[in-house]
């Protein structure tokens, strides 16, 4: 049987000797003290499973010893058991708020003292068993962290090697290219070719981005840019996919902000990933309007792009900017190249900025309308507008 340690703390000898009298036959291992200096001195060896206090000591009283005790982490958890006088409610008040765990009466009555050693015993063996739980959660949660950074480094390590052989591959075409008729057959082939490798490309470039922007790596190269010039570069090299689909394009400049200091790389690819949503979820004939105005206060230009699509239900409005949340491609199982990582960046690269960016519905409640503001001075945290 494990022996129990019981460290009694009472300048009393005669109460030290009836507490001992009455623990020992029952099998508990007694630690006995007159002073309640030299009870903080054992504590620093020994860490006993129940501690007896009383409360009239002369260099520091019980209460006091017991708040040294509770405020120690490492001894907060053992039980303490204060022996006060009888009916003595204002002591037992003050017991309680030090951190005392149960009292005693004076005199004591030995079947009360037993009772209550046990009922804190109990208690301490539980709370044991869930701190020793705890520390194997901990441990095991610490080793899954571990395992999940080194499989996060080799997912990156690999994404990031396959530029190498894609860049090798888009030359491979390019040189085919040139070697071709222009009215060739198999020239179209290697022109969606070369497509595919400059989309699995920005892919690639998305997610070590968003890696790079979790890790808090990615530094933003500021420049001042007229915010008219962003959108119609990007535009520009969408005009085949907005023709091919065949809809329609608005450009609505509402804003008086001549110039926005913000890293153009990155904003350029926000627009982009929203153009290429749009026009996606656009159908033929429909519309998309994009938009540059002026936040309310002035301090912010906002950017909006509204498509004539089949919209999305307002339970999604936060969750698809998200990493991998694909809202309808999941739910009609259609399968494309997207994976899902355009808005996360979009959320990542327009928050590194100190702005914000957010879903609506598009007018009348038809199609979607998605919005982000950048600071015209940098370093200003956004407020949410309605667009
Ligand atoms: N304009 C839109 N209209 C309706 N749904 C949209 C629109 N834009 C985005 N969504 C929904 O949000 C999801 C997430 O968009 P996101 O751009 O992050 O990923 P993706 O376009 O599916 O893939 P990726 O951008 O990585 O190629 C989309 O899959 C779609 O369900
Ligand atoms: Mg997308």
């Amino acid at each position: 049987m494990e022996f129990k340690n019981i460290l009694i703390v009472d300048d009393e000898p005669v109460n030290l000797k009836i507490l001992k009298a009455m623990l020992v036959p029952e099998g508990y291992n007694v630690i006995e003290t007159e002073s309640a200096i030299q009870a903080l001195e054992i504590l620093n060896s020994i860490l006993p499973d129940i501690i007896l206090l009383d409360v009239m000591m002369p260099e520091m009283d019980g209460f006091e010893l017991c708040r040294k005790i509770k405020a120690q982490k490492d001894k907060r958890m053992i039980p303490i058991l204060m022996v006060t006088a009888l009916q003595d409610k204002v002591h037992r008040q003050e017991a309680m708020e030090a951190g005392a765990d149960d009292f005693l009466s004076k005199p004591i009555d030995r079947v009360e003292l037993l009772i209550r050693v046990k009922s804190l015993l109990r208690i301490k063996m539980y709370s044991d068993e869930l701190i020793r739980s705890y520390k194997v959660l901990e441990k095991k949660n610490r080793q899954l962290e571990e395992l999940e950074r080194a499989k996060e480094g080799l997912t990156h390590m690999i994404i990031h090697d396959l530029r190498g052989p894609l860049t090798n591959i888009s030359m491979n075409i390019e040189m085919c290219l040139m070697k071709l008729d222009p009215g060739s057959e198999i020239r179209r082939y290697l022109d969606n070719a070369g497509r595919q490798c400059l989309y699995m490309n920005d892919m690639i470039q998305g997610l070590l981005d968003i890696h790079k922007m979790e890790e808090g790596k990615l530094e933003i190269v500021r420049e001042l840019v007229i915010p008219r010039e962003l959108i119609e570069e990007i535009v520009e090299s969408y005009k085949p996919q907005i023709h091919a689909n065949k809809v329609r394009l608005e450009v609505e400049q509402l804003s008086s902000t001549n110039q926005i200091l913000v890293d153009s790389r990155l904003v350029k690819r926000i627009i982009a990933n929203l153009l290429d949503n749009a026009i996606r979820h656009t159908p033929q004939n429909g519309q998309i309007v994009l938009s540059i105005k002026d936040s309310p206060d002035g301090r912010y230009v906002i950017f909006t792009i509204t498509d004539s699509g089949e919209g999305l239900h307002e339970k999604y409005h936060k969750r698809i900017f998200d990493k991998f949340e694909q809202v309808k491609l999941k739910k009609d199982g259609v399968i494309t190249g997207s994976i899902g990582l355009g808005l996360a960046f979009c959320k990542m690269a327009a928050e590194l900025h100190g702005g914000k960016i957010w879903v609506t519905h598009g007018p009348e409640g038809r199609g979607c309308s998605f919005s982000f503001s950048l600071p015209v001075e940098s370093g200003h945290v956004c407020q949410e507008f309605d667009g």
